[in-house]
């Protein structure tokens, strides 16, 4: 959806495949598949003591949901985090962090990888065939996303 939205970065992965891992990364990280589709749900955790965080104490036991969107658009982290762009350092939480992170992240980005450089291979154009406005996301599972993705190419 994101290079449907960018034609020129379709054309310049065409041109240096060898940066579709890069690519990869920045689409983990600008539209997470673990996007929260809704402002009040996040990665759920458990305090497993008495914390505060940026003034505010939360007890142990205490229920907080982690905002992993929120997280890879930190500015501090990401120069213009709204941007779909190339970056020195991807350093998103898409995967979470820590003892507990995603043990299908190896394989995650390999898939990926295989997928655009299939795809970029194979069609010299690749887009959305409808408006953005007209997606559905899909809003009844802890993951987003949306519910049809209508694409249109060309084949060289
Ligand atoms: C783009 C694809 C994927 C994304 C965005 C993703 C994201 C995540 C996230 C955010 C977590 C929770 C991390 C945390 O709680 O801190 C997680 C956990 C997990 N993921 Fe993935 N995942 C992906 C693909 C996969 C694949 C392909 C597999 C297996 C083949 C997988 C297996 C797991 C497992 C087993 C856990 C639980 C790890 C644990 O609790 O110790 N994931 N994933």
């Amino acid at each position: 959806m994101l290079l449907g939205l960018n034609p020129g970065q379709w054309d310049a992965l065409r041109d240096a495949p060898t940066t579709i891992p890069d690519v990869v990364e920045e689409i983990l990280r600008h539209r997470s598949p673990v996007s929260a589709p809704r402002e009040d749900a996040g990665m759920p955790r458990y305090a497993m003591s008495d914390i505060e965080v940026e003034g505010v104490r939360i007890p142990a036991d205490d229920l907080v949901l982690l905002g992993i969107d929120q997280a890879n658009r930190d500015e501090d982290r990401f120069p213009d985090p709204a941007a779909f762009t190339s970056r020195e350092s991807n350093p998103h939480l898409t995967f979470g962090h820590g003892p507990r992170s995603c043990v299908g992240a190896p394989l995650a980005r390999v898939e990926l990888t295989e997928v655009f450089g299939a795809l970029v291979t194979r069609f010299e154009t690749f887009g959305l065939a409808v408006d953005v406005a007209q997606l559905t996301p899909r809003t009844e599972q802890l993951v987003g996303g949306v519910a049809e993705l209508p694409v249109r190419w060309t084949a060289p």
